[in-house]
């Protein structure tokens, strides 16, 4: 596939995305663009859940239909009408099950349209997942997107850098931070031991690009934020391989600042890493770059507030993600705005 436009779509169908940018109808209706489409989306073993394929099908026979002129020159191929047949005759899932099942979701890299095979990161997640609760670290949340694109763009930020991610949920910006953007060691963590042990499989999925030729390490490790108001009790889950003590360069954090009751226990834990664990002799600072999604600004100005009652500093970082029409993978709206907040100890 070369065309862009058809690139753009395939990515972000990959994606699996609610709203993915239909090609325009007239280079949809062309024979050898049905082709392709056929054989990179809906050809082999089913691409993606059922219910997902069948709405993508439905609107590019929709779009192809609306622009046909003369019905004896121009049609929907045979194998797209064949395999929407086929869909046909599979179950709807209801919209519980939806919401709960797992799949795999692929992650392309916004690399250039024009790259061949950009690198990908496959996730097994709900994706469909909207309730908040235990299971909330079982999807990756725009927030995530977001800070992956803008790191993305920013590589020096995690090259050879120490990296500790605060609830990682399932492991995309950590999995990026120790294989394409290659940082040193990536500490993948969350508060809970069952997101845990899906960002484990994630980032196993994902070895073939975190192993050779790169030379990170990564592991995923629970720290609960409200366990570690003092720094002995952070000790072991910090210990680095080969190091007496811990020395982090970077803590990462996405959609981490949404509950009031948990910000200031997230605020006190910012501290202790950044004040308190902090080794001067080591010449390194640490600072954190956390995503957060606007849902409710009360509950960012508590944990301004927090950081700032605790002696660090709270700056938003400059970064405009284009729209999801311009965007080349790591594909996220923002229904409620999204920013990055810079966060150190002076
Ligand atoms: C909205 S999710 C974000 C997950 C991931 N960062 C993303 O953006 O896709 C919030 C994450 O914080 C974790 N979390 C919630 N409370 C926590 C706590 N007290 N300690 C550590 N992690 C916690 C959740 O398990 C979940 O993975």
């Amino acid at each position: 596939m070369d065309d862009p436009q058809m690139v753009r779509f395939h990515r972000q169908y990959m994606q699996q995305i609610q709203h993915p940018t239909y090609p325009p109808a007239k280079l949809l209706l062309e024979p050898d663009v049905q082709e392709q489409l056929y054989k990179h989306f809906f050809d082999g073993p089913l691409k993606g859940p059922a219910t997902y394929q069948r709405r993508v099908l439905k609107q590019i026979i929709l779009l192809i239909e609306r622009v046909i002129d003369d019905p004896d020159e121009d049609a929907v191929s045979d194998q797209l009408m064949e395999h929407m047949g086929y869909l046909s005759t599979l179950p709807t899932d209801d919209p519980a099950t939806e919401a709960s099942r797992t799949q795999i979701i692929t992650y392309i890299l916004p690399e250039p349209l024009e790259t061949k095979a950009p690198p990908r990161i496959l996730i097994e997640e709900a994706p469909n997942l909207l309730a908040a609760g235990s299971n909330v670290g079982l999807r990756t949340w725009e927030a995530s997107l977001h800070l992956a694109q803008y790191l993305h763009s920013n590589p020096a930020l995690v090259r050879n850098k120490t990296i500790i991610e605060l609830g990682a949920g399932t492991g995309l910006v950590s999995i990026l931070a120790a294989g394409p953007l290659r940082a040193t060691h990536v500490l993948a963590t969350d508060g809970l031991p069952h997101v845990i042990q899906s960002m484990a499989k994630n980032i196993h999925r994902n070895e073939n690009i975190i192993l050779p030729p790169a030379s990170t390490s990564i592991e995923a490790k629970v720290l609960d934020w409200a366990d570690h108001d003092d720094p002995s009790s952070l000790e072991d889950t910090l210990s680095l391989e080969n190091a007496e003590c811990p020395a982090y360069d970077l803590i990462l954090g996405a959609d981490i600042t949404y509950s009031p009751d948990l910000v200031p226990v997230l605020a006190q834990l910012l501290k202790v890493l950044m004040t308190d664990m902090w080794d001067e002799n080591s010449g390194r600072r640490i600072e954190a770059l956390i995503s957060a999604t606007v849902r409710n600004e009360r509950t960012l100005s508590v944990f301004r507030e927090a950081c700032v009652e605790r002696g660090l500093v709270v700056e938003e970082v400059e970064y405009t993600c284009p729209r999801v029409k311009e965007q080349r993978g790591f594909f996220h709206e923002q229904a409620f705005p999204i920013l990055i907040m810079r966060i150190w100890a002076p």
